[in-house]
């Protein structure tokens, strides 16, 4: 079990202590998002090398207490936490509650927003009372609504090839919604599509101290084969995004460097 307890201070700007506060004002307003206007945040952890996750193929294994201490006030300050449907499987997502004791952004129910070309809604979620939202293709749809209430499926086939996924088409749906506010918390390849579509306005990145050599994929990562798949001389198709940088927290006991990148 994570503690949320483990002091923190502002490199950039700053210098600025940030003891551990349960309600968090500082970590909020460094955070804040304007309420109604569509924005996209992904949280991502890398380890000094570059791992996307550590031995048991999860993030859990290389994230610690002063990541957990930003990913609450993330969560707080959003709309919807959308993730790829590998991630849901590997993390064991459920249904999620906004954090204790955290301003939070509004009085809805903090919602989760799958992504999946398969359709397939992993065991814990489609046996839960509160089923998540499902971004899918054509085929995806059928799929999904076996198992999930009609108007939690939305399908946005994308114009090339109908059982794929028109992400920024997904977006649409869900700002719609009235869930403007994205946290997507991953994994590495639903973040390939969002970063190759110009959709991210925001990239929070902690380093997690620790080298886990070779094996985990990055935080980005494109399938090998099938759609979108990663070019095969390992280079990169598309010009890179320039990033700024909005702030840096550094955790004093362990070393662990949080920063907000702004991408747009
Ligand atoms: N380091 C971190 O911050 C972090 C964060 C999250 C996850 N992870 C780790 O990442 C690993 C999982 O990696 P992953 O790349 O498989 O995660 P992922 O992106 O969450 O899952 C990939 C799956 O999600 C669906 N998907 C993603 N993007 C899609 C798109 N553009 N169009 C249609 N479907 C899309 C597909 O599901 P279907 O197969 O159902 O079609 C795809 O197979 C796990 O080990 C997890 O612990 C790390």
């Amino acid at each position: 079990m994570r503690s949320a307890t483990t002091p923190l201070d502002l490199l950039v700007p700053g210098p600025e202590h940030l003891p551990a506060d349960p309600a968090e004002p500082r970590l909020t307003s460094l955070h804040a998002v304007p309420a109604g206007t569509p924005h996209v945040r992904a949280n991502m952890v890398a380890t000094v090398d570059g791992a996307a996750w550590g031995a048991d193929h999860r993030s859990g294994s290389i994230n610690d207490d002063a990541d957990w201490r930003v990913f609450r006030v993330l969560r707080a300050a959003a709309d919807v936490v959308l993730i790829g449907a590998g991630t849901a499987r590997h993390e064991g997502y459920t249904a999620l509650d906004r954090p204790a004791g955290l301003p939070a952004a509004s009085d809805r129910p903090l919602e989760l927003a799958l992504v999946s070309r398969s359709g397939r809604v992993p065991q814990l979620l489609a046996d839960g009372d509160r089923p998540p939202l499902m971004i899918t293709g054509a085929t995806g749809a059928r799929t999904a609504a076996r198992l999930l209430p009609a108007d939690r499926v939305l399908e946005v086939p994308s114009a090339h090839d109908p059982d794929d996924v028109d992400v920024r088409a997904g977006l649409a749906a869900i700002a719609a919604r009235g869930l403007a506010r994205v946290l997507c918390e991953g994994g590495p390849t639903l973040l390939a599509a969002l970063l190759r579509d110009g959709l991210v306005d925001e990239l929070c990145v902690t380093t997690s101290p620790r080298v886990v050599g070779p094996g985990p994929s990055r935080i980005v990562a494109a399938p090998a084969s099938g759609p979108g798949a990663a070019p095969a001389a390992g280079v990169p198709t598309t010009p890179p995004v320039p990033a700024r940088l909005g702030h840096l927290l550094h955790a004093p006991g362990t070393g662990t460097l949080l920063a907000r990148w702004l991408l747009r």
